[in-house]
C-alpha cells in the first residue's frame, strides 16, 4: 500500500509551501514534493529574496558613495567587498528557506524530497516511490524565457539565475528586456559600478504598469545613469574572449549594429515550468500558453487536480501564488477560498520604487470607463524633503460616476510599502473621499497618497 495523504502539493514555492500549510492548518494530512536541495522555490532561492538582498547592499554602497554627503556625512574611502556581499545574500536566503523547513516540521507537513510526477488522479510517483492522495495540486512555477540566438551559460550570458551571482562587477552589463528582473538587477549593477544598457523591444519599460509612471520611471533610471535602448531587438550573439557581442536592430526592422557587453542578462519574461510531470498522460490540459488551465476556482480538467501560482494564468508574483494557494487550500477543505484579482499590488523595488494596484488608465480607456484622476508630487511632501528623496508622485483612479477607487500607481520612496492602503482601499471597496477623509499621521510619506486622493476631486491641500 503505497503511503497516502490528503493533499500532495507539487512543488514548494510560495504557492505550494503556503498551500501545504494552509491545508495542514485545516487538518489534514498533507506532503509536499520539492527536487531542489532546499525549499522555499524560485522566490526565496533564485528570486524575491536574493535579488532583494542584493538591491538592498546596493542601495546602501551608492548612499554612501554618492548620496550621505547632502546630509553633512562624510565617508571616506568607501570600498566594494562582492564576496562580503554576495555571502551576506547567500545568509538571507538560507535563513529564509530553513524557516519554511521548520514551518513544515511544526506543521507536520511531510518533504517528499525530488521529482513528482503525476500518474493519474489521486497517484504521484517521487523517486520510483508511488504516493496516494485524495488531491494533487500542481504549484511547479515558472522559468525563464530563452531568447532564440542568444544561448545562456550562466556566466557571461545569464538569466536572473547567473545576474544573482556574478564575482566580478560587469564593465558594461547589457540587459535583454526592460521589465521587472532587467531594471532591478540592471539597478543592482550599475550601483555596483557597471555600465548598464536595457534594450527592450517595445518603445517603453515596464509594459503592464501605467504609461505615465512608466515613463516617470524611465527618466529617473535614465537620470541615474541607465542607458535605454527602446524599440531595438536583439538578433544574436557572439561571443569572444572579451565578452560578447550582440546584434542589434529597430523591433520594426532596419539597420544592424553591434555593441558590446561584458555580460548580458537576458529577462524578457518567464514561462510556466511543468516539464516531466507527465501532464499529457494524465489528461491534465493546458491553454494557449502552456499554462495549467484552471476554471477560475484553481480546478484542472481533471478531478482532483488543482494548479496555483506562475504555472497558471494571472501574474507571476509571489504573494498571487500565496494567496492561490491559502484558496485551493480552503477550496479543498469545503470552504469558499477566493482570491480578488483586482486588489494585488506589484512592485518594482528599484529605488525609487515602483507600485501599482487596480487598474491603469490604459486599461479603463480600453474599457470605456469613465475615471478621475489625482496627482500629488513627493517634491510637495514634507518627509520626502527631509529625507532628500522627491522622485516621483502618487496617481489615483478613481470612478467618475461612483468615486470607487480602481487603480492607484506610485513611484517614489517606499512606494512598495504605501501600495498597501490602497491595496487594502480596493479591496474594500473604498471610494477616494474615504482614502481622503482618513487621517494619516504627519510628517509621513502616506501623506501623499491622501493627498493625491484629496486631488482627485480638485482639493489637495499642498499643491
Ligand atoms: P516557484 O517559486 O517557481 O516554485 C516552484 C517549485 O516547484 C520550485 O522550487 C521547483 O523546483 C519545484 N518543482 C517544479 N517541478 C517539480 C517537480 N516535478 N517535482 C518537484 N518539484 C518541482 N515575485 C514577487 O512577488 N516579488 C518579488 O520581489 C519577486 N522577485 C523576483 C525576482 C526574480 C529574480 C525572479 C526570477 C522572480 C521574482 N518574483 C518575485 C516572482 C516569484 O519568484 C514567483 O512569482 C514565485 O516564486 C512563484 O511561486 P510558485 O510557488 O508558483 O513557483
Ligand atoms: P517582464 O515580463 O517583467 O519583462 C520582460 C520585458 O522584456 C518586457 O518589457 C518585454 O516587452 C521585453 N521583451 C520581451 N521580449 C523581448 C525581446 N525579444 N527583446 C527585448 N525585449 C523583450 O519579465 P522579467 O523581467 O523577465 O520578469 C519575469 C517575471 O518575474 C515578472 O513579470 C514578474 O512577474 C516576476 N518578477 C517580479 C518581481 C517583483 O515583483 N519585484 C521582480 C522580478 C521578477
Amino acid at each position: 500500500m503505497p503511503d497516502s495523504f490528503d493533499v500532495i502539493v507539487i512543488g514548494a514555492g510560495p504557492g505550494g509551501y503556503v498551500c501545504a500549510l494552509r491545508a495542514a492548518q485545516l487538518g489534514m494530512k498533507v506532503a509536499c514534493v520539492e527536487k531542489r536541495e532546499t525549499l522555499g522555490g524560485t522566490c526565496l532561492n533564485i528570486g524575491c529574496i536574493p535579488s532583494k538582498a542584493l538591491l538592498q547592499s546596493s542601495e546602501r554602497y551608492e548612499e554612501a558613495r554618492h548620496r550621505l554627503a547632502d546630509h553633512g556625512i562624510g565617508v571616506a574611502g568607501v570600498t566594494l567587498d562582492l564576496g562580503r556581499m554576495q555571502a551576506r545574500k547567500a545568509e538571507v536566503v538560507s535563513a529564509n528557506v530553513r524557516g519554511v523547513e521548520f514551518l513544515f516540521r511544526k506543521n507536520k507537513v511531510a518533504w517528499l524530497k525530488g521529482e513528482g510526477r503525476i500518474l493519474g488522479p489521486g497517484r504521484v510517483a517521487v523517486n520510483g516511490e508511488e504516493y496516494a492522495a485524495r488531491h494533487i495540486v500542481i504549484a511547479t512555477g515558472s522559468e525563464s524565457i530563452p531568447l532564440p540566438g542568444v544561448a545562456v551559460d550562466e556566466r557571461v550570458i545569464v538569466t536572473s539565475t547567473g545576474g544573482l551571482e556574478l564575482d566580478r562587477v560587469p564593465q558594461h552589463l547589457v540587459v535583454i528586456g526592460g521589465g521587472y528582473i532587467g531594471l532591478e538587477l540592471g539597478s543592482v549593477w550599475r550601483r555596483l559600478g557597471a555600465q548598464v544598457t536595457v534594450v527592450e523591444f517595445l518603445d517603453r519599460i515596464v509594459p503592464g504598469m501605467d504609461a505615465e509612471i512608466g515613463k516617470a520611471f524611465e527618466r529617473i533610471l535614465a537620470r541615474q545613469g541607465m542607458r535605454f535602448r527602446l524599440r531595438t531587438k536583439v538578433t544574436g550573439a557572439r561571443k569572444g574572449n572579451e565578452g560578447v557581442t550582440l546584434a542589434l536592430e529597430p523591433a520594426e526592422g532596419g539597420p544592424a549594429e553591434e555593441i558590446r557587453a561584458d555580460v548580458v542578462l537576458v529577462a524578457i519574461g518567464r514561462r510556466p515550468y511543468v516539464d516531466g510531470l507527465g501532464l499529457e498522460a494524465a489528461g491534465v490540459a493546458l491553454d494557449e500558453r502552456g499554462r495549467v488551465r484552471t476554471d477560475g476556482r484553481f480546478a484542472t480538467s481533471v478531478p482532483g487536480i488543482w494548479a496555483i501560482g506562475d504555472c497558471i494564468a494571472g501574474p507571476m508574483l509571489a504573494h498571487k501564488a500565496e494567496e492561490e494557494g491559502v484558496a485551493v487550500a480552503e477550496i479543498i477543505a469545503g470552504q469558499a477560498g477566493h482570491v480578488n484579482y483586482e486588489a494585488i499590488p506589484g512592485v518594482v523595488y528599484t529605488w525609487p520604487e515602483v507600485a501599482a494596484v487596480g487598474r491603469t488608465e490604459e486599461q479603463l480607456k480600453a474599457e470605456g470607463i469613465a475615471y478621475k484622476v489625482g496627482r500629488f508630487p513627493f517634491t510637495a511632501n514634507g518627509r520626502a524633503r527631509a529625507m532628500g528623496e522627491t522622485d516621483g508622485f502618487v496617481k489615483l483612479l478613481a470612478d467618475a460616476a461612483t468615486d470607487r477607487l480602481l487603480g492607484a500607481h506610485i513611484i517614489g520612496p517606499d512606494a512598495g510599502t504605501l501600495i498597501a492602503e490602497l491595496a487594502l482601499a480596493i479591496e474594500f471597496g473604498a471610494s477616494a473621499e474615504d482614502v481622503a477623509r482618513t487621517s494619516h499621521a504627519h510628517p509621513s510619506l502616506n501623506e501623499a497618497v491622501k493627498e493625491a486622493a484629496l486631488a482627485v476631486d480638485g482639493r489637495a491641500l499642498h499643491i
